[in-house]
């Protein structure tokens, strides 16, 4: 799938992001290997700690779906190029150690980088 398309699906999907407490929407586009985009926004809890990252929302649907391997993720905030938080490093690289990753911006910018450049001398088990 094109890499602006992907950006665009996350800048479409933070619409639906719920933060009422951070009014920090962050929305995610997790390219599948089968081809397949799965989508996730961040939701947050009154209850500090419960909050999760619109990344792990994305990866969760896919692989509470069956998904296995993942090529690509668009991550789109309004923090220059969206980048995505140490937990939700962790969390990726364990289902796709060679994840591209498409920082973006609210107008459909982006960077590219890597999981491994972002999350280097990762733990596995
Ligand atoms: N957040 C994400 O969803 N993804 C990131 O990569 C960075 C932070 C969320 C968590 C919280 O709901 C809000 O942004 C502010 O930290």
């Amino acid at each position: 799938m094109d890499e602006q398309t992907l950006v665009n699906l996350a800048i479409e999907a933070r619409k639906h992001a719920y933060s009422p407490y951070s009014k920090f929407p962050v929305g995610a586009a997790l390219l599948a290997r089968s081809g397949k985009v799965y989508t996730g926004v961040n939701v947050e809890n009154a209850v500090n700690g419960l909050s999760i990252c619109a990344e792990r929302v994305a990866l969760f649907k896919a692989v509470s779906e069956g998904e296995r391997g993942f090529d690509k993720i668009a991550v789109v905030c309004d923090a220059g190029y969206c980048r995505p938080c140490g937990a939700c490093r962790q969390v990726l690289y364990e289902h796709a150690s060679d994840l591209e990753i498409l920082m973006g911006n609210p107008d459909g910018q982006f960077k590219r980088t890597t999981i491994r450049d972002l999350l280097p001398e990762a733990f596995t088990l």
